[in-house]
């Protein structure tokens, strides 16, 4: 049986989670709206990750005999000056989940809990990996500054990064 400490942080990770994946819908909302499809496609498939993400954490949660319970959650819409600021709050976003990781994985090795301390191990990589593309797109990014032409090309990039993400997603992943 999972201890208490252990579940309540699950559970405040299961709600960072859902968050993160509203967060991406409204960004991705954004983006179609304001002529971005590109960066509206990454966004929408940001969104589907986000949302698997929460639910590896409702299974094991459930699965280790507490329970993933949902809870409240802020409102997520915002508007952004431009594609450039939106991408720093995508960044901003991500540092934020990596340290929200990283104290939930204090929490289970202080309960000894060497079993969430595993699992959460796919978390940490995958932190890595989405600061480090977030960080890839904004460098694109403020290399191209204000001219249109170049953002368009980085809109595109955008469009071919949701595309090989769509086929990472249809393989199976667990
Ligand atoms: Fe689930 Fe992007 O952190």
């Amino acid at each position: 049986m999972i201890k208490k400490t252990v579940e309540k942080a699950i559970v405040h990770q299961i709600k960072n989670e859902e968050h993160s994946s509203r967060l991406y819908l409204a960004m991705a909302s954004w983006c179609q709206v304001k002529g971005y499809p590109g960066a509206a496609a990454f966004l929408y498939k940001q969104t589907d990750e986000e949302r698997m993400h929460m639910l590896k954490f409702v299974h094991y949660l459930n699965d280790r005999g507490g329970h993933s319970l949902l809870l409240a959650l802020d409102d997520p819409t915002a508007e952004y000056k431009s594609l450039t600021d939106l991408f720093e709050k995508v960044l901003k976003h991500e540092e934020f989940i990596t340290a929200e990781i990283n104290k939930l994985y204090e929490v289970a090795l202080n309960e000894k809990d060497y079993t969430t301390g595993s699992f959460l191990q796919w978390f940490i990589t995958e932190q890595i990996e989405e600061e480090s593309t977030v960080h890839g797109i904004l460098d694109k990014m403020k290399l191209a500054g204000k001219d249109s032409g170049g953002l368009f090309l980085i809109d595109k990039e955008l469009s071919a990064l949701a595309a090989a993400k769509g086929a990472a997603t249809a393989a199976p992943a667990e």
